[in-house]
């Protein structure tokens, strides 16, 4: 037994925020942005927060597998911006969409929330703990972005994307997932309360810091070597695999991915142009754009893979 997609859904706030807004606010242009992003606009919540979206992706993805919420026995919540300490937000989509029957709790491990969230839905399934899951990927970055750092601020976006998993013969291949917590301070955000009234500390507000280069260099070394020991251990030919569905951080990132693992450009799709990096939310977003455009057919093979704060990265092979 393994767990299978049978439905997807996503949702980005409506608020559209171009490159050239941006350069209203901070010393940049569309030119830059665009040539070494790749991404030429964003939506950012105004109103819309992580639960909301999270909630509003799970309704469609229930929708698009034609399911009830009452069916679903689990739902895990990749995020690393939720609303609040507590209630986790899993917990919040659980009340707003109705899933009375749910286990509900949150995964943080960033832009590769996704994955890992899909392969601890997997390891359930196969253990038989549980039947039909709803998984998130949602991050409200926005509200953790220091908007007068040009060298993030052009980069992130809000927005969720979800799927409903159920146990089935054929679905998940194989999942990989990994950690480096030594190099975890290139991309950080230590907003954080640590006071208690013994030590007089008070909240701290902080925003994102991320060395860029650094995080540039780890994803094409990363994602290649964990997409091959996902070929390798499963047994996979790479050419049968039809499209790689990867964390949209920067276009160039994905055409080095695509390049070292030698494969043609037609295999990664790509939406960064229009949203951004939306970290946890980018591989769920875009596995929704592939299953509503009609691209994906039952049978397909897909690999879905992630990168980002931890370090963290997590790659899954599946059939459609
Ligand atoms: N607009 C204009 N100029 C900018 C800029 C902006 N938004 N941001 C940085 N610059 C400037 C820098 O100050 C620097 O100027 P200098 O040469 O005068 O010092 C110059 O552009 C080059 O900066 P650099 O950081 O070397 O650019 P880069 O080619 O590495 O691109 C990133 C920067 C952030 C786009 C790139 O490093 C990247 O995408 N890294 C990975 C980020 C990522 O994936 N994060 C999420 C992980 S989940």
């Amino acid at each position: 037994m393994t767990s299978r997609i049978i439905g997807t859904g996503s949702y980005v706030p409506e608020h559209i925020v171009t490159n050239d807004d941006l350069a209203k606010i901070v010393e940049t242009s569309d030119e830059w942005i665009l040539e070494r992003t790749g991404i030429r606009e964003r939506r950012i919540g105004i109103e819309e927060g992580t639960s909301f979206m999270a909630a509003k992706a799970a309704q469609r993805a229930l929708e698009n597998a034609g399911a009830e919420a009452e069916e679903l026995d689990l739902i895990l919540l990749a995020t690393s911006s939720p609303d609040h300490c507590f209630p986790n937000g899993a917990c919040e989509v659980q009340a707003a969409i109705g899933a009375v029957n749910a286990t509900a709790f949150d995964i943080s491990a960033a832009c590769s929330g996704f994955e890992f969230a899909l392969s601890t839905v997997q390891a359930f399934v196969q253990s038989g703990v549980y039947k039909t899951a709803l998984v998130i990927g949602v991050d409200c970055l926005s509200k953790l972005t220091d908007w007068t750092d040009r060298g993030t601020c052009v980069l992130f976006g809000d927005g969720a994307g979800a799927a409903i998993v159920r146990a089935e013969e054929t679905g998940i291949i194989h999942t990989v997932m990994g950690s480096d917590g030594v190099r975890g301070a290139v991309l950080s955000c230590a907003a954080r309360n640590n006071g208690n009234f013994l030590n007089g500390k008070q909240p701290e507000l902080d925003y994102i810091y991320m060395n860029g280069q650094e995080v540039f260099k780890f994803a094409v070394k990363k994602v290649p070597e964990c997409i091959r020991q996902l070929l390798d251990e499963s047994d996979t030919d790479i050419g049968d695999v039809k499209y790689f569905v990867l964390h949209q951080a920067n276009s160039r990132i994905c055409e080095s991915v695509a390049k070292r693992l030698k494969q043609p450009m037609e295999k990664v799709p790509m939406n960064i142009d229009r949203y951004g990096n939306t970290s946890g939310a980018t591989v769920p977003i875009l596995l929704d754009e592939l299953n509503r455009n009609g691209q994906l057919n039952r049978g397909d093979k897909l690999i879905l893979a992630g990168f980002g704060g931890g370090l963290t990265w997590g790659a899954v092979l599946l059939e459609w």
